[in-house]
């Protein structure tokens, strides 16, 4: 099976989506990294020049601000969010030939020289854009950092591109009583001249890329709506203040931060080659390279093909670099069948985790259910522990476990000099073609069925020989040397089957078994007439306490914020950016606990509840609250909660809305009206 039998070694480069370097991985990451660390690590078991690059993406507004809300600078956050990155990954047995950043040298020229490039052969152009401006943070301000009431119901505290009341879209500039989320002062109109790719200029040569073999079908069908639909100049640029890299030819505007993230691979990789001079950095990356002879492949979650199927081939191509072979999207990860969700305690972050349960257990999970396609992959933590327990434990570790011990105690630790079951074996090496097609295709679910239906026929071979019966009679004892033999070449070989997946497993293996790095090219060699050490357990079944541990953590360590929105860059930050208010002004806030005494749906409404509330000084308000997707209004009548009671009514769609009351949650199913049953009466203020 080894490669040099069929092919020859293949050059490949392999790369990971850059995570921002604006907050923790957490296991909907983690799932690409896996999914590429298996594949890379296959790769190279069958004796592949493979390299696997990646680096955290450390520019935007978003870390800008978040450095500032940190009181630090952008610089320092950077560097400690990679330092935890790159243990995280470590942890999870990721190996990264070069692990770098996008804010380094080598990504500055390389991002310089592909807009250098592209400006050159004319696909840039400028053009002035008028934006809402924040005038006392002096930083024009991205949608989503801009809140005011929509245009069109009057709902309050919305975002600047849409209303999630009644689900309208529209300019930052419609929105009512427009505030700056940064400052909270009322942006103003204005111009500033940005940078344009032109990337429509491209419409043929992404046509024949998107038919291609270079996407899965189910990409390259929604890339070619998009294509339809036409293509629009995409704005690459920003003014300052920004954390990022300036355009060199014109001063006070810098790199959108979605045009140097890719670069990152290249700079990643170039700083790998700076390492080793004998990896030749043009063969991979060069317009003119023999694209066949060093392929390209970037894994990447399914909701940025956008940019890695439109954008980024058109950035290489109008700069003169060659195009990717591939691109692997995948899935997202759900938890229990739903979105992760800090409040249940399934967002969970990859040290939260790790706290509590080995990497591999997990990487085996998702190797489990991992296909070459774009489904979700549902993390089911019942299944999770059933699922470990049952393959790894009861069946793959287990052959293992029955046979090493009679190995070390009758036989001085020595196998037998041949094995007694050689169809079984070969039962076994035959499987190696399909497992090994399967991991070539990212088809990992169906090389660990296949896995697992060869441990389950070497079990059945022990139960049938029954080893621990003739062990009994000096007549039959022999035998159990030859049965265990047959035995534990098999483990070894499954061993070698799962090692992309288990690598540590593996390598604990090599040592138990006392063999050479197990590999692609020596699968077929059988131990025999072989010392082999003591058997210690190498996986442990899983505790579901320790599941529960995780959530229980999870669940603490989420900070619940308010409405919480993505980012510039999709990351959100741990700390809201809220400006910081005056005690007077706080003071001014009139809180007060009120009872609910009816809660109405609303014909036409999807998201709000009619709220009646007892103020009781035998007052009482309406006030229209976003909480209908969390609550029936009947859960709600009879309870105590706190308004705002001072908010100056504002006409809704449906009506007057007479106060706000307080909830948490990052919304949706998930908003909590804050609920009190602590002794208050209505009307009490809150001090
Ligand atoms: O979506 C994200 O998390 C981005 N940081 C991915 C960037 S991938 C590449 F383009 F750099
Ligand atoms: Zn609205």
């Amino acid at each position: 099976m080894s490669i040099s039998s069929s092919e020859k070694p293949r050059n490949i480069l392999v790369t990971s989506a850059l995570p921002y370097a604006n907050g923790p991985i957490h296991l909907g990451h983690m799932l690409e990294y896996v999914q590429s660390d298996i594949w890379v690590r296959f790769l190279k078991l069958e004796g592949h020049n493979c390299y696997y690059v990646c680096a955290d993406d450390a520019h935007g507004t978003a870390i800008m601000l978040h450095a500032e809300a940190l009181n630090t600078s952008p610089e320092t956050l950077i560097a400690d969010v990679k330092r935890e990155h790159e243990t995280d990954f470590k942890d999870f047995l990721i190996h990264f030939d070069q692990y770098h950043s996008t804010h380094s040298d080598e990504n500055q020229y390389f991002a310089t020289l592909i807009y250098e490039r592209n400006r050159d052969n004319g696909h840039i152009f400028t053009k002035s854009v008028t934006q809402l401006y924040d005038p006392e943070k002096q930083m024009f301000l991205a949608d989503r950092y801009v809140k005011g009431d929509c245009p069109k119901c009057g709902a309050s505290d919305q975002y600047g591109d849409n209303c999630e009341i009644c689900g309208a879209t529209y300019l930052p500039n419609d929105l009512k009583n427009p505030k700056s989320s940064v400052s909270g002062a009322t942006p103003i109109s204005k111009a500033s001249e940005q940078l344009f790719f032109d990337i429509s200029r491209f419409q043929p040569m992404l046509e024949h890329w998107l038919n291609s073999d270079a996407l899965q079908p189910e990409v390259a069908n929604k890339l070619k709506e998009w294509l339809r639909t036409g293509l629009k100049p995409w704005d690459i640029s920003r003014q300052a203040p920004y954390f990022g890299f300036e355009v060199p030819d014109k001063p006070g505007t810098y790199f959108y931060v979605w045009l140097d993230a890719p670069v990152g691979y290249i700079a990643s990789f170039k700083r790998l080659c700076q390492q080793n001079p004998n990896i030749n950095f043009d063969a991979y990356w060069s317009s003119n390279t023999d694209t066949k002879s060093y392929e390209l492949y970037h894994f990447i979650g399914k909701d940025i093909v956008n940019f890695h199927g439109l954008f980024w081939p058109a950035m290489l191509s109008g700069a003169e670099f060659r195009l990717p072979t591939a691109l692997f999207a995948h899935g997202f990860v759900t938890v229990n069948g739903k979105k992760m969700s800090k409040s249940r305690g399934t967002f969970i972050k990859a040290r939260t985790y790790l706290n509590h349960l080995a990497p591999e257990y997990l990487r085996y999970y998702f190797a489990a259910k991992l296909t070459d396609g774009v489904d979700d992959i549902d993390l089911n933590l019942e299944d999770f522990a059933i699922r470990v327990n049952s393959d790894l434990v009861g069946k793959y570790i287990n052959i293992a476990s029955r046979c090493a011990g009679f190995i070390s105690k009758h036989f001085k630790g020595y196998l037998a000099k041949e094995i007694n079951q050689p169809q079984l074996l070969a039962t076994l090496e035959q499987a190696a073609k399909p497992i090994t097609q399967y991991y070539k295709q990212r088809e990992f679910a169906k090389a660990i069925r296949d896995i697992m239906a060869l441990a389950d026929h070497v079990n059945q071979y022990i139960d049938q020989q029954a080893p621990w019966q003739l062990i009994k009679s000096e007549e039959t004892k022999n035998s159990v040397q030859g049965i265990c033999t047959t035995g534990l070449n098999a483990f070894k070989l499954l061993t070698l089957y799962l090692k992309p997946v288990l690598p540590k497993t593996a390598a604990a293996v090599e040592d138990f078994l006392n063999c050479d790095e197990l590999n692609w090219e020596n699968y077929n060699i059988l131990l025999l007439n072989h010392k082999i050490n003591r058997f210690k357990p190498l996986i442990q079944r899983i505790d579901p306490k320790k599941i529960e541990a995780i959530v229980d953590e999870s669940k603490s360590t989420a900070n619940i914020k308010s409405k919480s929105k993505p980012l510039e860059n999709n990351a959100s930050l741990d700390q809201p950016i809220c400006p910081n208010i005056e005690y007077d002004t706080f003071a001014q806030v009139d809180l007060r606990v009120v009872k609910i005494i009816k809660a109405n749906t609303i014909a036409g409404a999807d998201k709000l509840l009619e709220l009646t509330l007892d103020l009781g000084d035998k007052t009482t308000r309406r006030v229209f609250a976003g909480i209908k997707k969390a609550y029936q209004p009947e859960q709600l009548e009879g309870k105590l909660t706190v308004m705002v009671a001072n908010l100056k009514p504002r006409k809704m769609k449906f009506g007057l809305s007479e106060g706000m009351v307080l909830a948490a949650g990052p919304g949706g199913e998930e908003i909590f009206l804050l609920s009190l049953d602590s002794g208050a009466k209505p009307g009490m203020r809150i001090k």
